[in-house]
């Protein structure tokens, strides 16, 4: 009869949860939505932004993205220092 080693199953067991905490953790990546942000428009309002260094730029949004602006941000808008990092440029 075998006898049990315990300490070789210990091992056994804590690589096998190992595999699949990795497992689950992959599976949740690559089922990660892609990125669904929305892009800064490419119309007269912002084509001047895509020269500009991001920080330049970031400082002209709150002149229409405000809630007296002229297109204010969603009321459940995550905090929205620095824009473009979130907002790509194509
Ligand atoms: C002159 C006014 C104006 C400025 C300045 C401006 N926007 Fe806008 N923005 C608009 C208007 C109007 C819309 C809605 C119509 C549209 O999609 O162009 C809009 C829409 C957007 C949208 C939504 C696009 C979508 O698909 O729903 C994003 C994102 C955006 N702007 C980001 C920015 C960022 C970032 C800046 C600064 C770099 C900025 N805007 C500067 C007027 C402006
Ligand atoms: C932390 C990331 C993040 C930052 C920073 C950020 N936003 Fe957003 N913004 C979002 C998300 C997420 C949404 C809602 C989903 C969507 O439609 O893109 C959104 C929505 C918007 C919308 C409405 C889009 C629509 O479809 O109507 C506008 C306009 C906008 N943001 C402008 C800005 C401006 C201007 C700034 C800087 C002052 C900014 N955002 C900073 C993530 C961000």
């Amino acid at each position: 009869m075998a006898s049990f080693d315990s300490k070789k199953i210990r091992i056994i067991l804590l690589n096998a949860a190992f595999l699949v905490t990795s497992i689950g953790i992959l599976a949740f990546l690559l089922n990660a939505p892609e990125e669904s942000t929305a892009k800064l428009p490419l119309d007269e309002d912002h084509n001047r932004f895509i020269g500009m260094k991001k920080k330049e730029a970031e400082k002209f949004c709150t002149e229409c993205h405000t809630p007296e602006g002229v297109y204010p941000l969603p009321e459940d808008h995550p905090p929205k220092y620095r824009c473009l990092f979130c907002h790509k440029r194509d």
